[in-house]
């Protein structure tokens, strides 16, 4: 399965959706025309972008059932949508979107970099993390769903860095050889002793998950 039909197949029905960074606007089109909403917001910090998908899914916006809204993140939605979908940007910028708007009820993030620091982040403001998955299409990807209240057990380190779920799942091998190899690499050249200490830390941890065999 390609990366957005896998994070649409995490969409939950609901009433109200929101696809956040929308660009192409092809999950929210994958939502309302799936049946999986009865509404939908698209929003893009860019007018370019939002006008994407405003092309893609103008017979939708003129039935009122897609309500197109360029802003920064989560700032011009109302808190009461059910679910959201932020994908395909980094970490840093969707905690700092949850940050500045409002942990959705129920979320699907998909992080291009920084996924630890978004699982801590929904850890630590009392997140229920349902799926903490990986996948690969011509990349690695992590997704994570979950809600806004419930919480979460603490996680581990390697929980942390890997998600929980994808340290059972096989993908996660090849995506910890590629780490280790990129920090195998890093090592050849000359560093600081302390930068030194923290890449060989990270390269036994990526090995040791890309030889576990549990
Ligand atoms: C790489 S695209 C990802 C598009 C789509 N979500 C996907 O996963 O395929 C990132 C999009 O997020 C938008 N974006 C970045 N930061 C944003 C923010 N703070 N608020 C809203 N949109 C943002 C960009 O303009 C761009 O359209």
């Amino acid at each position: 399965m390609d990366r957005i039909g896998k994070i649409c197949s995490y969409i939950d029905k609901c009433a109200t959706f929101a696809d956040v960074g929308c660009d192409h606007g092809y999950c929210a089109k994958y939502a309302i025309e799936s049946g999986l909403c009865d509404k939908v917001y698209i929003t893009d910090i860019s007018a370019k972008c939002l006008a994407k998908a405003e092309k893609l899914l103008a017979k939708h916006v003129a039935s009122g059932a897609c309500v197109p809204v360029r802003c920064d993140g989560l700032e011009g939605l109302d808190n009461d949508i059910d679910q959201a979908l932020i994908a395909g940007m980094g970490g840093e910028e969707i905690i700092k979107i949850l940050k500045n708007g409002f942990i959705p009820a129920k979320f699907i993030l998909q992080p291009m970099k920084d996924a630890p620091d978004l699982r801590a982040f929904l850890i630590e403001r009392g997140c229920k993390i349902l799926v903490d998955d990986i996948f690969f299409d011509g990349k690695y990807y992590f997704v994570i769903k979950g809600e806004n209240s419930g919480g979460t057990s603490l996680y581990g380190e390697k929980e942390l860095v890997f998600g929980r779920d994808s340290l059972k799942n096989p993908t996660v091998k090849g995506y910890a050889a590629a780490e280790a190899e990129k920090r195998r690499k890093y090592l050849l050249s000359e560093m600081r002793e302390d930068v030194r200490e923290k890449l060989e830390r990270q390269y036994e941890m990526y090995r040791e998950t890309a030889e576990n065999d549990d």
